[in-house]
């Protein structure tokens, strides 16, 4: 996929996929091995709200939550070249993946909702709202249907890679000859 927008001497990456697909694990990976910053819009609205996602979802709402995701989405200072970890539902709201489509290479992390849900159902569920008080029949049936949700947002990521069994040497590879 190569532009004049997204040559590989401006890295602009956004990681893109469900909970629990690796965006951050594999996400700081690959910005090591490519040498660029990392980032995590978590991180950035914990540090610059001084509270959690969680605390921030419960006195928020999620709706207002989603609003204040996207103006971190837009209005932070982003370094040169990065990569962010964005939230799983980060791109599916507003009109936050055209924008991210605009300004960088896009890559979704998919995974089937069998693997999400055997990664996420021994997870902790303390930093992830959604997810607070599911069993684990509930939560399949909760990542089953918020995926079809969502998959239409996160299929129209630039690039689609398969997120089980993944290996850094492989994602840099598939990632170096799609830009
Ligand atoms: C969310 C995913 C979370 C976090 C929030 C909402 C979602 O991020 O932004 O709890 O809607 O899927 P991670 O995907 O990093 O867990």
């Amino acid at each position: 996929m190569k532009n004049n927008l997204h040559t590989p001497n401006s890295l602009k990456i956004f990681l893109l996929g469900f909970m629990g697909a690796g965006k951050t694990t594999i996400g700081k990976k690959l910005a090591k091995a490519l040498e660029i910053p990392f980032l995590d819009l978590d991180q950035v609205i914990e540090k610059e709200e001084g509270a959690t996602i969680t605390t921030l979802f419960a006195k928020l709402g999620e709706a207002e939550f989603r609003k204040l995701e996207g103006s971190y989405l837009k209005s932070f200072s982003y370094p040169e070249q990065f990569l962010l970890a964005t939230g799983g539902g980060t791109p599916c709201f507003y009109d936050h993946l055209d924008w991210m489509n605009d300004q960088g290479t896009t890559i979704y992390l998919k995974l089937s909702s069998k693997s999400l849900h055997d990664r996420l159902k021994n997870a902790t569920k303390e930093d992830r709202p959604l997810l607070q008080n599911k069993n684990e029949s509930e939560l399949l049936t909760y990542i089953e249907t918020s995926l079809s949700q969502r998959e239409p947002f996160y299929s129209k990521a630039q690039i689609t890679l398969k997120g089980e069994n993944l290996s850094i040497k492989d994602f840099v590879n598939i990632f170096e000859h799609k830009i």
